[in-house]
């Protein structure tokens, strides 16, 4: 059968050609679909047992100095309330989450020109002094080489930048035209060479985006070799361009997810809040697809609702602690075990 062949490919080989690729995706059914997380899973359990890595999420602005059309923090979004955390307010929130076990920071932002390098810098160190043995990472936008130099001297370890979708004419759909794809990926390159671990990844289901888009992703991904990889549903914010589009779905979702571990193997694949938030167990079904990290948010809970990147988005009246213990309870549920561990990528 040509599904369990691709399949069998992808697990032997870790590739499979484009149209392989786009004929499993598009006779994707639940029996294949099904032959393919346990695939996944059996792939990430090889890897990580059954170990799922956490990450403290810090949305530390929703101010953004640019305007894509799918997202509820873009500049032109004048409903959007904006708010920028200090550096007390991060170290508040470091302080919190290292004392429930999250040894990996994440500080998100909209770009925000009002962090300067040298602000940026001076937190990270500060946080890179008194949690010498938490990962730091970034998850900013876009920068010069220079700056993104400067944060990973102050001690910052890893960088999260979507690619959002690997095809030029469907990021210019996405995209006003001062943003493209060819920027985006030179600055993946610069953080790749500084040596930050570097996640790149897309939406599904975005605006316009078409199956063969979807394929040139996952070779993208594959040719990029990232050390994480970012990949959710798109889901409509009322206040954008996109607010009457239609949201990807946790199905296909699932789908590519598996396909992205099989094709990548020891990559750190996060079970996206995106998907959490599309489909009431979406973190579980990502991990029973073969992802093996989530990412609970550390944020004050005073900001949460502010940083909406897309409708309905979950997980924005837990404490920390409460979030923690619920995905505890979650991952064991389904025999995964949530642990302390920093979860660097492994070669
Ligand atoms: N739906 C889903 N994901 C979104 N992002 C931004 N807006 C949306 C949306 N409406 C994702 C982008 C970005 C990441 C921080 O959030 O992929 O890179």
């Amino acid at each position: 059968m040509r599904a369990i062949d691709i399949i069998d490919s992808l697990y032997k080989k870790q590739e499979a050609s484009r149209e392989d690729l786009l004929w499993l995706i598009e006779n994707r059914s639940t029996d294949i679909s099904q032959a393919l997380f346990e695939r996944a899973a059996a792939v990430a359990r090889a890897h990580f047992g059954n170990k799922i890595y956490v990450r403290g999420l810090i949305e530390m602005t929703n101010y953004c100095r640019n305007d894509c059309y799918y997202c509820g923090i873009r500049r032109s979004n004048a409903a959007a309330q904006r708010y920028r955390l200090t550096e007390e307010d991060i170290m508040q929130c470091c302080e919190a989450g290292y004392g429930l076990g999250f040894r990996t920071f994440v500080l998100q932002g909209g770009e925000d020109m009002y962090y300067t390098d040298d602000m940026m810098a001076e937190i990270i160190s500060a946080i890179r002094t008194k949690y010498p043995d938490c990962a730091i990472t970034l998850s900013l936008g876009e920068k010069t080489r220079e700056s993104y130099q400067r944060l990973y001297d102050a001690g910052a370890n890893r960088y999260l930048l979507r690619h959002e979708t690997a095809t030029p004419e469907h990021y210019a759909k996405l995209h006003p035209a001062e943003l493209s794809l060819a920027s985006r990926i030179e600055c993946l390159r610069s953080l790749k060479e500084i040596g930050y671990q570097v996640g790149c990844g897309s939406m599904v289901g975005s605006p316009y985006q078409t199956l063969d888009n979807i394929v040139s992703d996952l070779l993208f991904i594959k040719s990029f070799a990232p050390q994480m990889v970012g990949m959710g549903p798109f889901i409509p914010h009322h206040d954008t361009p996109f607010a009457h589009e239609k949201a990807g779905t946790a199905e296909l979702t699932l789908f590519l997810l598996a396909i992205v571990r099989l094709m990548n193997p020891k990559v750190l694949l996060p079970a996206t809040t995106a998907l959490g938030t599309i489909e009431d167990n979406g973190r579980e079904l990502g991990v029973l697809a073969g992802c093996n990290v989530v990412m609970p948010n550390l944020s004050p809970l005073s900001v949460r609702k502010k940083y909406m990147l897309y409708d309905n988005k979950i997980s924005t009246g837990d404490e920390a602690a409460e979030a923690r213990a619920s995905l505890e309870k979650r991952m064991r549920a389904i025999g995964y075990e949530v642990v302390t561990e920093r979860g660097d990528y492994q070669d």
